[in-house]
């Protein structure tokens, strides 16, 4: 159901979020306008983090790229839980926010000097390596420090996760990691063991995004295991890690059928836990990387609805003032959403309709045949679940300056991020001095 955290109804029949009418959400900020659930955003970090810590030695981290900013990872920190990060930026944000360095996993398949300078200088927990060039750059900087760096190493282990193509990520035919199955990863291994200034605790995998069935993390980490089993048997090397990465899924529409945090937990920690007794070695930590079932159900987008157009015995428009460069994922990976009006949230549906945004582009569609009530210029539509991927793929396409986003709870709200003014979208650019039109 899309209703989580502190969604509700109100007795004006208007849609409420940590203790606030949307109504004057949107009255207070503009639409479009992005919403945070602080308390749904904190209980889903303290279910994944209770889930994993009941069943033994484990660390979760919050993959920031599903949407990051100051506030988000302060809250991430009181949380108790750990930071994965993919690029200098996301390292940028989580060290400004005061975010504990030891806490944060470095990822990337091509990380540049300078973002792994700015790793190594802040004495960043683990640098995930991905690749046999990255290992090597890596050595070769930390001996000029003369600073030894913790690091995972990064496998693709074959496992086809049921999702979209494009978030598949754990198959071999991937730009990702050192390949299992043809012996690139125990080559990887072995460098790493030989490598100056690197210690290598252990291996990570990510089999892909908006999974659900839990076979497949169980199948992924049956296979990390066995290799960490091997490294064990044939270099007599224990590793102390395993990191099975994010991609627990959440609920966007009918047909979504998200199970509980426990049932991942269990998934990965009874296979690591029995393949290590049977193998009599110890039992590595477990961390895993959940970026969308944290964050994106405790978000939604408010939008104005304003023009429609009627295609006779075709469909209905409705447009709304955002779209593809504030949520591109339909777009893209043709994405479904639940929405409602939220100023007519006790109005049964009258109509199916489809949601365009604003963009001069035709597949500039935010959901495609949804049942609403009949909706009038001025109404809020609510779209919901849209916590993750959607501010941190956001763009200025058509010169959109980016909406603002809000953090309710319990009747409090707070901007965490400014809308962009029409002045911050020229804020860059520069006209050289050859182009200013002489007087
Ligand atoms: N760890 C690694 C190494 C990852 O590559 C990802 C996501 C995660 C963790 C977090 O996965 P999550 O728990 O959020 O599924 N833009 C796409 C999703 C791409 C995910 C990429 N990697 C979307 O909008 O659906």
């Amino acid at each position: 159901m899309y209703l989580t955290g502190t969604m509700q109804f109100n007795e004006a029949g208007h849609l409420e979020i940590g203790g606030i009418d949307v109504v004057d959400l949107a009255r207070d900020y503009g639409t479009p306008l992005w919403v945070i659930d602080e308390l749904g955003f904190r209980q889903n970090c303290r279910a994944f983090r209770d889930a994993f810590a009941r069943q033994g030695n484990s660390l979760v981290l919050y993959a920031s790229k599903a949407l990051t900013s100051l506030a988000i990872i302060r809250m991430v920190n009181e949380e108790g839980l750990g930071l994965d990060v993919v690029s200098g930026g996301e390292l940028y944000t989580a060290l400004e926010a005061g975010f504990p360095p030891q806490l944060i996993y470095f990822h990337g398949n091509n990380k540049s000097i300078d973002e792994i300078t700015l790793a190594i200088d802040n004495s960043v927990g683990r640098i995930v390596v991905d690749n046999f060039y990255e290992l090597s750059l890596l050595s070769d900087l930390c001996r000029a420090k003369n600073y030894t760096q913790d690091i995972l190493l990064r496998i693709t282990p074959g496992v086809e996760a049921h999702t979209h193509e494009f978030i598949q990520t754990g198959q071999i035919d991937s730009k990702f990691g050192f390949t299992l199955p043809d012996g690139q990863a125990m080559e990887g291994i072995k460098m790493a063991l030989n490598s100056p200034n690197i210690n290598l605790v252990g291996l990570h995998c990510h089999i892909g995004s908006q999974v659900f069935e839990m076979d497949s993390f169980r199948q992924a980490t049956a296979l990390m295991m066995d290799f960490v089993v091997e490294i064990h048997n044939k270099l007599g090397y224990q590793l102390d890690e395993i990191d099975m990465g994010g991609g627990f899924g959440i609920y966007y529409s009918a047909g979504d059928d998200p199970t509980y945090a426990d049932d991942w937990a269990d998934a990965v920690m009874s296979t690591v836990a029995e393949k290590a007794r049977q193998a009599n070695i110890n039992i590595p930590r477990v961390i895993v990387e959940p970026g969308r079932a944290i964050v994106g159900p405790a978000g939604v987008t408010i939008y104005s609805i304003g023009s429609w157009k009627e295609v006779t015995n075709v469909r209905k428009y409705l447009a709304v003032d955002g779209g593809m460069a504030d949520n591109i994922r339909t777009a893209l990976y043709d994405a479904k959403y639940s929405a409602i009006l939220g100023n007519k949230a006790n109005l049964s549906p009258q109509e199916v309709v489809s949601i365009a945004g604003k963009c001069c582009e035709s597949g500039d569609m935010l959901i495609w045949d949804i049942e609403l009530p009949a909706a009038e210029a001025g109404d809020l539509l609510v779209v919901f679940a849209t916590g993750a991927y959607n501010y941190s793929m956001s763009s200025n396409y058509n010169r959109l300056p980016r909406p603002a986003m809000v953090l309710v709870n319990d009747g409090r709200s707070d901007v965490i991020i400014k809308r962009e003014t029409y002045a911050d979208l020229i804020s860059n650019d520069i006209i050289p001095q050859r182009l200013k039109a002489p007087r």
